[in-house]
């Protein structure tokens, strides 16, 4: 637990930040998780999943943007995607996830209304070709901000999918209020360091939560997307989606790039809808350091390949 959140602190640490991207064997782990830097890694990555009957949702890696040129650059990058995407007959099988503070919400003059016209673009450019967004949750400090922008956005595009976290005490109520007819709720436990007045610290509790959010998700009308590899959470949203007669088309299951593959195509051949979380880009180090927090085992992996250079 300690171990996590230092590695969560770090995350937001420039220091840190400089001594882990410039030491040449990070790459090895960082390629588990990430598909690569460019456009096209990220579309061969696409269309290898989709080859073996997943569908995917693409990151462009980036997140808590200080700089108005680099959150354009955020949008463009996702407008070349999208095009791309299209272009390779991919477009109906993949879709975007996209950070607000990587478009411009953490800016100090008009971040949260920069962060929406850029939202809007991608909106638009995924509806020309046929696919979604969703929006990624970041920490708890944002969450007004971005479920405001999630509604603003689904006045226009009606498909645009929300986060939620379940590790946060607020999070059983966002989920009956985003329970209903064709909201697509992408439900996490939540990746953040947060404190106790806001957030479960025991992972018991933010299990116990997630669980309960499952069945106000299952129970309505909306179309839940299961995104964890929690052996024991993936076999209760089994059983509740029979529980809710909820037909294997009406949710879907998600999972990260890399992180129990097996488990993923065993999903998609029993029938279920399962949908690949792959990011890509330069700035891959917050991403990174949290999916060191996540599994203590990761990091040994990643300490023992510094040793034995
Ligand atoms: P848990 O952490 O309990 O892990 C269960 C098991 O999964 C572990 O025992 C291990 O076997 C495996 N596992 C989990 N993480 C691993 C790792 N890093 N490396 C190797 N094995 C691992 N969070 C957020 O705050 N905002 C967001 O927008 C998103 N978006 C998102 C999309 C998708 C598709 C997924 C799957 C997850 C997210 N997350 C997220 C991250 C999420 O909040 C959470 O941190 C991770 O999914 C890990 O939690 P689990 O539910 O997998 O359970």
């Amino acid at each position: 637990m300690l171990l996590s959140s230092s590695l969560l602190v770090a995350a937001r640490s420039p220091r840190i930040r400089q001594l882990v991207t410039t030491f040449p064997a990070t790459r090895k782990l960082v390629d588990r998780f990430v598909a690569g830097e460019a456009t096209a890694d990220a579309l061969t990555t696409t269309r290898s999943l989709v080859d073996d009957g997943l569908t995917v949702t693409l990151d462009h890696l980036g997140e808590d943007t200080t700089d108005v040129a680099a959150a354009a650059a955020t949008r463009d990058a996702y407008r070349t995607l999208l095009a791309t995407l299209a272009d390779a007959g991919l477009a109906a099988r993949a879709e975007v996830s996209l950070k607000l503070s990587a478009l411009g919400q953490a800016l100090p003059v008009d971040g949260q209304r920069i962060a929406l016209e850029h939202a809007v673009a991608i909106c638009q450019a995924a509806a020309a070709v046929g696919t979604t967004v969703t929006v990624d949750m970041e920490d708890h400090t944002t969450v007004d901000a971005t479920l405001a922008t999630v509604s603003q956005l689904r006045a226009e595009f009606p498909w645009v999918g929300a986060v939620l976290q379940s590790c946060l005490k607020r999070t059983l109520g966002d989920c009956a209020d985003l329970a209903g007819a064709g909201s697509r709720v992408r439900l996490v436990k939540g990746a953040y360091a947060e404190p106790a007045s806001v957030a479960y610290q025991d992972k018991h509790a933010v299990d116990q939560a997630y669980v309960h959010c499952m069945h106000t998700l299952f129970a309505g009308s909306g179309y839940p997307m299961i995104a964890t590899h929690d052996p024991r959470m993936l076999a209760i949203a089994g059983t509740l989606a029979s529980t809710y007669d909820r037909p294997s088309d009406s949710f879907e299951y998600q999972m990260l790039y890399g992180i129990r593959v097996a488990e993923q195509r065993a999903l998609a051949d029993a029938g279920n809808r399962i949908r690949v979380y792959v990011p890509y880009g330069a700035d891959w180090y917050g991403y990174f350091m949290r999916r060191l927090a996540e599994r203590p085992a990761n990091l040994g992996f990643f300490l023992r390949s510094l040793v034995s250079r």
